[in-house]
């Protein structure tokens, strides 16, 4: 009898202090802080953003970068790390495309290298509309909707905002060794021209990037003491196999005779950006 009523008392203190410890748990805590929504901004508000009139034309035509980047200013402000999540330091990286001489600094993003860097900054003066030229939101392939572009726009690259080819290419194409009548690849042979391409270009096509996204007068001075600058943009950081058909200025002293690869060529830059006198 008396071995039950302990074995009861047991059991009965040990299910008292189960309660006790699950109710200490249940119970508030002093540092419990409930969860409150941040005031969100409103829907429309975001998509009358999307819709803005300058992501269109002729609205983007004329944007100024300053009207852009009111709202997005992450483009020039972000930041890439500085050290990898593999813990790799981000100044000490470098990829095939970053080797050429004219590379400094450590990784940055697509946008600073083209905005920000000191070298953007010297060579170029590129905008926005350098390279967005609007584009639609919701369907983006050709075709797709009543006012969306047409079936059989070439100009349209399908899925993305910018057409590479008209211009990416113009400054990541290959240098045309072949039709310019060198011996074979610039790195092969740029020792025979003093790495130079002064040697031959004081006299050939020097009527050049009179275009309003190129600092012209910079661009030769930076290829005054070697090809580095000017094979930067001409072959040394290709992303193409192809080379840009470039417009084929007239130049003083120019031979009459228009070789067979340049027939079809335009002897003026692209309207839009043309900066030289007209002819
Ligand atoms: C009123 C604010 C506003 C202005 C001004 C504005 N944008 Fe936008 N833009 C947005 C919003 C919002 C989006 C949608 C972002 C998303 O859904 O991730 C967007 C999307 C984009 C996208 C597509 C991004 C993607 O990943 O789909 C590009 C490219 C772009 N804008 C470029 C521009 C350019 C160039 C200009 C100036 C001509 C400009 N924007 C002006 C607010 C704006
Ligand atoms: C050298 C050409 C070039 C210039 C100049 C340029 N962009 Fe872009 N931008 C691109 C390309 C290419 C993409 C990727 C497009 C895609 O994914 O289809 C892009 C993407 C974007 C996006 C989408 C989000 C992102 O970061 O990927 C926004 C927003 C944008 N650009 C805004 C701008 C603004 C604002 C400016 C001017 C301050 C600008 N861009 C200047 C080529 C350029
Ligand atoms: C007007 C000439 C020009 C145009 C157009 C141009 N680029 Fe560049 N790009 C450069 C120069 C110059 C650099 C080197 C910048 C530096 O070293 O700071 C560069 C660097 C780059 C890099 C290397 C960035 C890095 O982190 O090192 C990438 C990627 C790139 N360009 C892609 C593109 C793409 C994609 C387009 C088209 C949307 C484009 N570029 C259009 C001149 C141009
Ligand atoms: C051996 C002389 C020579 C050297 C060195 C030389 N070029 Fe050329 N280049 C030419 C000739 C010739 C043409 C074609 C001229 C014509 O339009 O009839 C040409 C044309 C070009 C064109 C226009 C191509 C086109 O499709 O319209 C570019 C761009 C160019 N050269 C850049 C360079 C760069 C950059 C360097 C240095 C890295 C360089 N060249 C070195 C002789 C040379
Ligand atoms: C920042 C990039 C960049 C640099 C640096 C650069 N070019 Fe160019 N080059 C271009 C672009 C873009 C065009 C096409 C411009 C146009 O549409 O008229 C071009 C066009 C040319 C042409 C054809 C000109 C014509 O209208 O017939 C020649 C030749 C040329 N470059 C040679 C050179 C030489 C030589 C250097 C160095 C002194 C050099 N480039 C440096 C981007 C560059």
């Amino acid at each position: 009898m008396k071995q039950a009523i302990a074995a009861a008392l047991l059991v009965l203190a040990i299910s008292a202090g189960f309660v006790l410890w699950i109710a200490g748990y249940m119970a508030p805590r002093a540092e419990f802080v409930p969860y409150v929504e941040p005031p969100q901004a409103v829907e429309s508000d975001y998509l009358r953003a999307v819709y803005s009139p300058l992501h269109f034309r002729p609205a983007i035509d004329t944007a100024s970068d300053e009207q852009c980047l009111a709202c997005h200013r992450e483009v020039i402000e972000n930041k890439v790390r500085t050290v990898s999540p593999a813990g790799q330091k981000s100044e000490l990286m470098r990829a095939w495309y970053q080797q050429t001489p004219t590379y400094e600094g450590g990784q940055d993003t697509f946008h600073r290298r083209h905005l920000a860097t000191p070298l953007a900054k010297q060579l170029m003066n590129l905008r926005c509309n350098t390279c967005h030229l609007g584009h639609e939101p919701r369907e983006e392939a050709q075709g797709a909707a009543a006012d969306s572009a047409r079936q059989d726009d070439t100009a349209f690259t399908l899925r993305k905002q910018v057409n590479s080819e008209t211009s990416c290419l113009k400054c990541h194409g290959q240098l045309p060794w072949q039709l310019m009548g060198l011996p074979g690849p610039w790195e092969e042979h740029k020792t025979t021209f003093g790495n130079n391409c002064q040697t031959c270009h004081a006299a050939i096509r020097t009527k050049r990037h009179e275009v309003s996204y190129l600092n012209a007068a910079a661009i030769e001075q930076a290829g005054k003491n070697g090809a580095d600058a000017c094979y930067g943009c001409h072959g040394g950081r290709a992303w193409y196999r192809i080379a840009y058909p470039y417009a084929r200025t007239p130049w003083p002293d120019m031979p009459a005779e228009v070789p067979a690869w340049a027939k079809d060529r335009p002897t003026r830059s692209d309207a839009r950006f043309f900066a030289g006198a007209r002819p």
